[in-house]
């Protein structure tokens, strides 16, 4: 099957002010084999040169970027940059209904253009040998019948996509803040599910609303892969099992302690290269959820990363006010 990475079986979801660079490294010490993305980053930024938008460390790889835009040519020039750059794939971005990205005439909007999604996926997937794919949702606004999601899709396939992720919901583009378009509009994973029969050579990934590594697995046998966004947010803990359990390498799972002993370590490294350490240490709000101790370690975590000279050391002190199971039986 042509433009598809064994990577894209699991990947962590494009998210604004999230899935920044130090994000990804996080996740790195967690999973090798997992797609990861970058936030969606404008075409029109790139090729003005705001290429330190893109900068992103090796190991990070494998690597999507994420573009968003709707003219061909830059969308193509932007794509281009990312190739020369090591990126494993770029994506476009047609599912993000944010005020913004609407001003702007792209995300979202695109599903109602198809001529023009196309032409921007046709124009970068020539200009470059990385996989182009997109992510998009199952409707837009009154767009939403199944016939709808099928033309959007066969449409997609003609012009040549292999690779698709759908959002299983629709947007609201009047009315719905984006947090809410993340919830209000019905998840339909049957629907998903239906054009993934449609379509056999097309590689496609579910996401929305998906938590856990069992939800992951029984997706897995009706569709090519999964992404998750949000429950990385909450659990970024969730990522140490994806090797072993999507993945089948064979290998003991992480504790939890031994992830944050890592964690704790590259912020040691990030600190020493000058980098304030709440940038990082954000990330790591979420480790402990739902173990005795997290909600003092998570106010502690937030009332001290961002104080000035903040190091590694505040994660250990914040570290001492969780209590782990003392067999290790957290790993999940
Ligand atoms: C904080 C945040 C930022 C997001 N930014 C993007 C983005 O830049 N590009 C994009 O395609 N989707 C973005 N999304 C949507 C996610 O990629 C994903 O489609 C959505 O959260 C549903 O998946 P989930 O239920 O696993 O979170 C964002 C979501 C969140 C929560």
């Amino acid at each position: 099957m042509p433009n598809v990475l064994l990577a894209d079986r699991f990947s962590a979801a494009p998210m604004v002010d999230v899935t920044t660079s130090l994000f990804r490294q996080l996740c790195r010490l967690m999973t090798k084999q997992a797609m990861l993305y970058t936030e969606m980053i404008a075409a029109d930024a790139i090729v003005h040169g705001k290429l330190h938008l893109i900068d992103y460390d090796d190991v990070e790889l494998p690597l999507t970027l994420q573009l968003g835009g709707n003219e061909p040519h830059k969308m193509a020039q932007a794509a281009r940059e990312a190739e020369r750059l090591g990126y494993s794939a770029v994506n476009i971005n047609a599912g993000c209904p944010s005020d913004k990205v609407q001003q702007g005439a792209f995300g979202a909007v695109l599903m109602k253009d198809l001529p023009l999604l196309t032409a921007i996926y046709q124009e970068m997937q020539s200009a470059v040998s990385i996989p182009v794919t997109v992510k998009t949702r199952i409707g837009v606004d009154d767009l939403d019948s199944f016939d709808f999601t099928f033309s959007l899709v066969s449409t997609l396939y003609e012009a040549g996509v292999r690779h698709l992720i759908l959002h299983a919901r629709k947007a609201w583009l009047n009315g719905l803040s984006p947090k809410e378009n993340r919830t209000v509009p019905p998840l339909d994973y049957p629907r998903v599910y239906a054009l993934k029969s449609m379509f056999p050579d097309l590689y496609l990934t579910i996401n929305g609303g998906i938590t856990t590594i069992e939800q992951c697995e029984e997706q897995l046998t009706h569709v090519d892969g999964v992404m998750l966004g949000r429950a990385l947010i909450d659990d970024p803990y969730l990522l140490a099992s994806v090797d072993s359990r999507i993945f089948g390498v064979r290998e003991q799972v992480k504790s939890r302690a031994e992830c944050f002993a890592a964690a704790v370590e590259l912020a040691d490294k990030l600190c020493s290269q000058g980098i304030a350490l709440h940038h990082f240490a954000r990330h790591l709000l979420g480790f402990f959820a739902g173990i005795p101790g997290a909600r003092a370690y998570r106010r502690y975590l937030s009332d001290n990363m961002t104080k000035l000279g903040a190091d590694a050391r505040v994660l250990e002190e914040a570290f001492a006010l969780v209590r782990l199971p003392a067999d290790g039986a957290e790993s999940k």
